[in-house]
Formats: C-alpha cells, sequence, structure tokens
C-alpha cells in the first residue's frame, strides 16, 4: 500500500505478523485445507479493517496489544468473504489480491470450507484470546457485534441483496442499503470493536466514532464500484470490468462515475467532520485512504 503513513504500515506487519500466528501451520491436518486457508489470508490484503481497529484504539487510548485479537478476527472474516464472493456461485472471479483466487488455485470445495473455517476461527479467538484482556461483559459484546456484522443483517445479508439484483436496475437508496450491508458492516464493526476494548468509553465519543465508521464503510464500496471501472487489473489485484460483464448495479452503472465521485467526496467530508474535536489523525489517514487509493 503505497503513500500510507510509517504508523499504518507498523500496524500492517503487526496485523501479517499475528496472523501468521494464530492460522494452523501449513503441515498441520488436513494440510490442503490449512494450506488454503493461508493462502488466502496472508499476503496481499490491504488490512484496512484492522488498520481501523488500531487507529481507533490511538484515538481512545487502548493498547495494541488488546487490540491483536480483534483486529485479526476481523480480518478473518473479511478474507472468508472474499473466498466466497469469488466463487463461481457468487461473482465468479478468477483473480483476487494479485493471485489465482482460492476456488482456482485449489478447489471449488476446498473454498467453501476455507470460508467456513476462517469464520469459525474468527469466532473462537475473540471468544477465548487470553491476549485479549478485557472484562469478559465486553468480549461478549464484541462477540455479538462481529456476529451481526457478519451475518444475515449485515455482510451476508448485503452479499444476498447484491446477488439478487444482478441484470436489475436499483434505486440509489437500495444500492447504498446494498452497499451499507456487504460492505459497511464490517467496516462499521471493526470501528466498534476497538471502541468495546475502551474501559472508559464516553458515549458522546461513540456516537461520533460510530458516524465516522458509516461514511467510511459506504465510501469504501463507492471507491471499489469506482476502481471497476478506471482501475487496471494489475494494480487492482483482481479482474477490472467485473461489475460490468456481470451485470452488477454499482454507483457508477446507477447514478454516473461523476456523481459516483461527488458521493465519494461528500461521504468523505462527513467522516472527517463527524471526528471533530477528537484527536484522531490515524483515522483521518484512513479516510483520505479509502477515498485515494487505487486498490
Ligand atoms: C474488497 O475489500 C472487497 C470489498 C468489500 C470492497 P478490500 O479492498 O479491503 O480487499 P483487500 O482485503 O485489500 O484484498
Ligand atoms: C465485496 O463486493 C463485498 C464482499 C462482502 C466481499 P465486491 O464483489 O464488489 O468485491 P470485489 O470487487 O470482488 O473485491
Ligand atoms: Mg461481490
Ligand atoms: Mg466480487
Ligand atoms: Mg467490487
Amino acid at each position: 500500500m503505497s503513500g500510507i503513513s510509517e504508523s499504518l504500515r507498523t500496524y500492517q506487519q503487526r496485523v501479517d505478523a499475528t496472523l501468521e500466528r494464530v492460522l494452523p501451520a501449513a503441515n498441520v491436518m488436513p494440510v490442503r485445507l490449512h494450506d488454503a486457508m493461508r493462502y488466502s489470508v496472508l499476503e496481499g490484503g490491504k488490512r484496512v479493517r484492522p488498520l481501523l481497529v488500531y487507529a481507533t484504539g490511538e484515538a481512545l487510548g487502548v493498547a495494541p496489544e488488546v487490540l491483536d485479537i480483534p483486529a485479526v478476527s476481523v480480518e478473518m472474516i473479511h478474507a472468508y468473504s472474499l473466498v466466497h464472493d469469488d466463487l463461481p456461485a457468487m461473482d465468479d472471479d478468477d483473480l483476487r489480491r494479485g493471485k489465482p483466487s482460492c476456488h482456482r488455485q485449489f478447489d471449488e470445495a476446498t473454498a467453501i470450507l476455507v470460508g467456513d473455517a476462517l469464520q469459525a476461527q474468527a469466532f473462537q479467538l475473540l471468544a477465548s484470546a487470553t491476549e485479549l484482556d478485557v472484562p469478559a461483559v465486553q468480549r461478549l459484546r464484541m462477540v455479538q457485534q462481529l456476529g451481526r456484522a457478519a451475518g444475515s443483517r449485515g455482510m451476508v445479508g448485503g452479499q444476498a441483496i447484491d446477488l439478487d439484483a444482478v441484470g436489475h436496475s436499483l434505486t440509489e437508496i437500495e444500492l447504498e442499503n446494498m452497499h451499507i450491508h456487504k460492505t459497511g458492516a464490517l467496516i462499521r464493526c471493526s470501528v466498534l470493536l476497538a471502541a468495546y476494548c475502551s474501559t472508559r468509553l464516553d458515549e458522546s465519543q461513540l456516537a461520533k466514532l460510530d458516524h465516522y465508521a458509516k461514511c467510511i464503510g459506504l465510501a469504501f464500496q463507492v471507491q471499489d464500484d469506482i476502481l471497476d471501472v478506471e482501475g487496471d487489473t494489475d494494480t487492482l489485484g483482481k479482474m477490472n470490468g467485473a461489475d460490468a460483464a456481470a451485470g452488477k448495479p454499482t454507483y457508477p452503472s446507477i447514478i454516473g462515475i461523476a456523481a459516483a465521485k461527488k458521493k465519494l467526496h461528500t461521504l468523505h467530508d462527513e467522516a472527517v467532520r463527524a471526528l471533530d474535536g477528537m484527536n484522531a489523525d490515524l483515522l483521518l489517514e484512513i479516510a483520505e485512504f479509502t477515498v485515494k487509493r487505487l486498490h
């Protein structure tokens, strides 16, 4: 990820090191499944959701050691969502993070199981890792939050709306609703997980962070839609033009590319305003990255 600060880069390395440590080794039985899990999670991801966990933690004075498990839990759910998103029954994409997608490198059944296993492990870690040193009531709140964000009222619900929408036109409100669920929910969850680690959470700060997270979550998918039109396959690490080829309703296809860019900037500005009065430099940097990123 070019052009990011040293702090974010250091956190990315921290995420990679934690993932490396918590994922089963590739020589542990069943080796094909574990190999495929590591293939799908390690290398190539921007780690935006874990970065949001650490950036929120910094704004609230939460120690990074407490945030490692929430950070990798949300990344594992995200990585599983990508593996399933690429399956032939869903978006049928052959390229992910610059490599053959999981079902191309391995096979479809393995890709389904990779997603299942990553999801289960994310919850296991969040529920039981001792290094997540917070009172049980806070841990429970985090498990509930991740469950809600990942499930049929969150990311999976958004994916269902997405598949149902193929070949149809949506209103802008319907499109926004789809994006808020399929992508916004896990991004919002990343910020909330870190907030729930804080022992002295102030309700007005929580409301500000939540508003920031909602704006960034939607903006992230608006830019994803724009990059599908304007990005190139090499930089994206996934096929460009995939949305149009699959007949997906997107911001550019529904409101046009210029209006999509305007929407992106409006959301960025609203996210920045939400943090008014908070000391949240890294969250501001992630907001900027969300709208300027090229992959
Ligand atoms: C891609 O997410 C899918 C969306 C939800 C938009 P990212 O752009 O965060 O993908 P990685 O994790 O960096 O590969
Ligand atoms: C991603 O939407 C939403 C997920 C939950 C994975 P897309 O289908 O647009 O993501 P990409 O473009 O394949 O990464
Ligand atoms: Mg999709
Ligand atoms: Mg896709
Ligand atoms: Mg996309």
